[in-house]
């Protein structure tokens, strides 16, 4: 849907239709038809009154989350109609909720349709007292982070069978010629010169070679160096350790952390960040087979460390271990380092399928993550590590164990096994996003469809441009 703003009285404005957002229906010309009609002014409630050529949408709050809801409700009703163009005054709304909730909530994924939606060619006019430089900067700022997430959530959603690493590896090299950033694609042969027999090792049994994606944007005097590692398991059958069917179903969804770094270094060239990005994801597929990594092995992840497998399901971490430590190896003086994963069930079961958790030893730092995720309209929360929970990963025969001791604090478990691959002089600067839960999900919700989301996309945005406060 292609968006204008436009300096106008409303009035003034041709348009086919108008949005009307509404906290209370006292003082509406149409009153009383929307009474008759049962309307009431709560969330996600909508009508459309052919008459008055107005569509309204309740909407109780005036914060991002309400403001970008109603707008993709009340756009969705605009798509089911054959008229052209809408208009709707921006008044005391925030722009960025309303052009992020346009573009996101009339998200759609047909790719396996066999009848795809014609595309109706209809436009969104906002309409503004004045266009200043900072209104344009948002819409242009918006529309970039929203298509983002779009892109993300088209990846996360594209079947196993159509998307492998190297699929992926095509991905991060278009988006890399796109926006001018660096691109490194590294393959098995290069996992195995270089010790990263943990991620080798998952990747077995596949037919797919794994594939290490580094992508980086080094803009000239850089103020800061940020290096995003995703989990990408563009597969998770949960190898040997076989998940149970009902549970593989959605797993395509497990390459959603490297997704979203790819979606995340797809903006930070058009959005001119001071900063020099990088980004870093382990695609692979865990499979089963002959050759696959078994329970009981013991792997060598690239800083040394040894690893009991007791679960070959708990892979993503052996994944990222060897990722975060190519990360710290091959890039010097980083100032944040954060690893995005749809790491465990146990967070989905914590924290709820709509919110990421945000782990690490650096208090201040989550806090300031958090706070970032909800400004940009995710919704995220913290978890604490504890020496008690430390101990739960101890191995008798290993340095580590790549599974818990406990059934409790799975997701903490799996953060403080990360925290195991972070040396010392980084130990502050690492966050670990846990995004099993918001990644995907089986029904939609607010502006977000069923599916994909894209999470992880405009919390980590936020932060990024708001990295010289820091
Ligand atoms: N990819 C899964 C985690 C997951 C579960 C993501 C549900 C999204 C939705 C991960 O690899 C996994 O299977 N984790 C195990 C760990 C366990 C074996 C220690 C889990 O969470 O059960
Ligand atoms: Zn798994
Ligand atoms: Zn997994």
């Amino acid at each position: 849907m292609k968006i204008n703003l436009i300096e106008k009285n409303i009035k003034k404005i041709k348009s086919d239709i108008e949005i009307i957002i509404v906290n209370s229906c006292d003082n509406l010309k149409d009153k009383v038809i929307l009474d008759t009609l049962g309307f009431e002014a709560k969330d996600e409630s909508v009508i459309l009154l052919a008459e008055s050529k107005k569509i309204y949408v309740g909407c109780e709050d005036n914060d991002y989350d309400s403001v970008a809801i109603a707008i993709a409700s009340a756009l969705k009703k605009f798509q089911s109609t054959k008229f052209k163009s809408v208009k709707i005054n921006l008044e005391n709304l925030s722009l960025k909720a309303i052009v992020e909730g346009s573009i996101l909530g009339t998200y759609k994924f047909d790719k396996y349709k066999s009848k795809k939606e014609k595309n109706k060619k209809q436009e969104l006019n906002i309409c503004v007292d004045k266009i200043t430089n900072k209104i344009e900067n948002t819409l242009n700022e918006s529309i970039i982070i929203a298509k983002a997430v779009n892109k993300t959530r088209d990846m996360v959603n594209t079947t196993p069978e159509d998307f492998y690493p190297q699929i992926m590896s095509n991905i991060a090299k278009d988006i890399a010629e796109d926006s001018n950033l660096q691109c490194k694609i590294r393959g098995e042969e290069y996992l195995d010169n270089n010790g990263m027999h943990s991620m080798l090792s998952v990747g077995r049994a596949s037919r797919h070679e794994s594939k290490l994606i580094h992508l980086a944007y080094k803009p000239k005097n850089a103020k800061k160096k940020v290096v995003l590692v995703g989990k990408g398991l563009t597969y998770d059958s949960g190898g040997l350790s076989l998940k149970p069917a009902d549970f593989m179903v959605s797993m395509k969804s497990d390459k959603g952390g490297g997704c979203t770094v790819l979606g995340i270094m797809s903006t930070v060239e058009k959005l001119k960040l001071p900063i020099e990005v990088h980004g870093i994801v382990g695609a692979v597929e865990n499979m089963i087979g002959g050759d696959a990594y078994k329970p009981d092995d013991v792997l060598t992840a690239k800083n040394g460390k040894t690893i009991e497998v007791r679960n070959t399901d708990a892979e993503g971490r052996l994944v990222l271990a060897d990722c975060l430590c190519y990360a710290q190896d091959e890039i010097k003086n980083i100032d944040y380092l954060f690893d995005f994963a749809t790491l465990t069930g146990a967070c989905v079961v914590g924290v709820g399928e709509y919110t990421t958790a945000v782990m690490g030893n650096n208090t201040n730092l989550k806090r300031n993550i958090v706070a970032n995720a909800l400004d940009s309209g995710e919704y995220a929360t913290s978890l604490p590590f504890n020496r008690f929970l430390r101990k739960a990963i101890k191995s008798d025969i290993a340095d580590i164990c790549n599974m818990a001791n406990t059934r409790y604090g799975g997701a903490i478990t799996a953060g403080i096994f990360l925290e195991n691959f972070i040396y010392d002089e980084y130990k502050q600067k690492w966050a670990h996003f846990d995004i099993a839960g918001p990644a995907y999900v089986e029904k939609p919700w607010g502006y977000n469809p069923y599916g994909a989301t894209g999470a992880g996309v405009r919390m980590a945005i936020e932060f990024l441009k708001n990295i010289e406060k820091k």
